[in-house]
């Protein structure tokens, strides 16, 4: 589907974080819908190095592109030499910034800061020198202790949390200066969908929920899950709004969600529903109480006013279309391994 009435056809769109799910899932959007746009994709892949915390540390994977026939480059955001190369090679009119350590348990702030802070001031400079608008992941987990959802209230409460509000500071300091461009920083909230399999055990609780239910496991909630609730959001509505922020009626930075707050128990609920298998449920202590978001809910407002988002998918609406996928990925990925 397009949302869009520009023509990305003969366009040069760079993506970066596009081996991962979100970047991935952008890249086919371009290719299926625009088949003359140069796609170019920019990645540091996975190998098997990880963090303090054992999970990898980048979830970039060929599977995800399986079919892509865009540009493929390995490279890290952090090289000044990788960058200086894209800027070089290039002439990017759109760039979509997906690549940062999007796992939010990461305590190597170092990494952390370099990564998701300090490259993508150096992206920016160089949409500013190509003239490309640049549409980029900020989070709700910039909201973190908040109990408002709204664009001034943040308050991290992880080091993944501060580094997007750093960003979007960045981003705000740039929109004062008269540019060319245009900024969109997009505050996605709990995303869910195709392509996020690989992101192992951070990949969305739809996900996961589903392959326990599937394997004939009785999915484990935490105590008190009816009342954990969060603002689960279905991939088709994140490309939605990065295509919509293509063409803003103002550069901003914006919450993507669906505005309602849903809980953990439901989306096993549905599950179970789709799947048709009532393995029962089981209620676990949260060992994460204190340093847990309790709830989450997207205010949209600004985000319907300033990019014309509509969020179309309810959980159900979402968990539905995605539930091919998980069986699939199941059979593939997970049975028998
Ligand atoms: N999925 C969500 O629920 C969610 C919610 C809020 C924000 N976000 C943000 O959205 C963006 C995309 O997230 P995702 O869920 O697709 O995660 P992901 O981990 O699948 O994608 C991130 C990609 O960036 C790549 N990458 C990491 N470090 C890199 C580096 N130094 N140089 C080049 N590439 C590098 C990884 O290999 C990976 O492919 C991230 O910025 C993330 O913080 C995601």
């Amino acid at each position: 589907m397009k949302y869009t009435n520009i023509n990305f056809n003969n366009k040069t769109i760079l993506i970066t974080g596009g081996a991962g799910f979100i970047g991935s899932n952008l890249a086919f959007y371009f290719q299926n819908n625009y088949p003359d746009a140069t796609i170019v994709v920019f990645d540091k892949f996975r190998n098997n190095e990880t963090f303090s915390n054992g999970n990898l540390k980048s979830f970039g994977h060929y599977k995800n592109l399986l079919g892509f026939n865009g540009i493929i480059i390995s490279g890290d955001i952090t090289n000044t030499d990788d960058l200086k190369d894209l800027e070089i090679s290039y002439k990017f009119d759109y760039i979509f910034h997906e690549a940062a350590i999007s796992d939010t348990t990461v305590a190597e702030q170092d990494v952390m800061m370099s990564t998701n802070v300090n490259a993508y001031e150096n992206l920016l400079k160089i949409a500013i020198k190509h003239n490309s608008n640049m549409i980029y992941a900020s989070s709700a987990a910039t909201y973190g202790d908040s109990n408002r959802f709204e664009v001034g209230y943040e308050q991290p409460n992880n080091a993944y949390g501060f580094s997007k509000v750093m960003m979007d500071n960045i981003t705000t300091k740039y929109l004062k200066q008269n540019l060319n461009i245009s900024i969109v920083g997009l505050k996605y909230f709990n995303v869910y969908g195709q392509k996020e399999f690989y992101k192992n055990s951070t990949a969305s609780m739809v996900v996961q929920f589903g392959h326990q239910i599937l394997k004939g496991l009785t999915p484990k909630l935490f105590e008190g899950s009816d009342k954990i609730v969060r603002d689960f959001i279905y991939i088709e509505d994140i490309i939605q709004a990065n295509i919509k922020a293509c063409s803003p009626k103002k550069s901003g930075i914006y919450n993507v969600g669906t505005s309602k707050a849903r809980s953990f128990e439901d989306i096993v609920n549905i599950l179970q529903k789709e799947l048709n298998i009532d393995n029962g449920k089981e209620y676990i202590p949260n060992p994460f109480v204190g340093q847990y978001q309790f709830f989450t809910q997207a205010n949209i407002d600004t985000t319907k006013e300033y990019l014309g988002y509509e969020p179309k998918y309810s959980l159900e609406d979402g968990i539905k279309e995605y539930i091919p996928n998980i069986i699939e990925i199941y059979k593939t990925e997970v049975k028998g391994k």
